[in-house]
């Protein structure tokens, strides 16, 4: 029987909503799959999309990005808002590397949301075993 695909996915979290987000569906004991390498930056707007690009030279098959989520709900005011905008560009730039913009995914999760941090992930990880390994040129 052939072995199922496990993605690796790097997950750059905000330290105070999504990183938070996902301690409280660890505390919850709320199940998803392990495939994620979780990594707390201050903000979401400290994400520069080359550590995003690195992620998948070394390999990931997806990234998770994660943050607070309305611009009021940042608490350095605006980090989030840059980090969406830097995603959507790097969404494009991806296309142009032959990497798969689903593979790059923009989550606002707040600290109260264990249960969509652990739905993001499920959803996630089906989404990149469609797609299968990645491939980069
Ligand atoms: Fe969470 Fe800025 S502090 S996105």
């Amino acid at each position: 029987m052939a072995k199922r695909f496990e993605p690796k996915i790097v997950a750059f979290l905000c330290k105070w909503c999504a990183s938070a987000g996902a301690d409280l569906a660890g505390v919850s004991r709320l199940e998803y799959p392990p495939n994620i390498i979780p990594i707390t930056v201050p903000c979401s707007g400290r994400i520069d999309p080359q550590f995003i690009l690195q992620a998948f030279k070394e390999g990931a098959d997806g990234v998770l990005v994660g943050g607070c989520h309305t611009p009021g709900d940042c608490h350095y005011i605006n980090g989030n808002f840059k980090c969406f905008k830097r995603v959507t560009l790097l969404k494009k730039m991806l296309r142009q590397f032959g990497i798969d913009e689903r593979r790059l995914r923009l989550e606002w999760i707040s600290a109260t949301e264990g249960k969509k941090f652990a739905r993001v992930v499920k959803e996630f990880v089906e989404e990149l075993r469609k797609l299968g390994p990645i491939k980069v040129t």
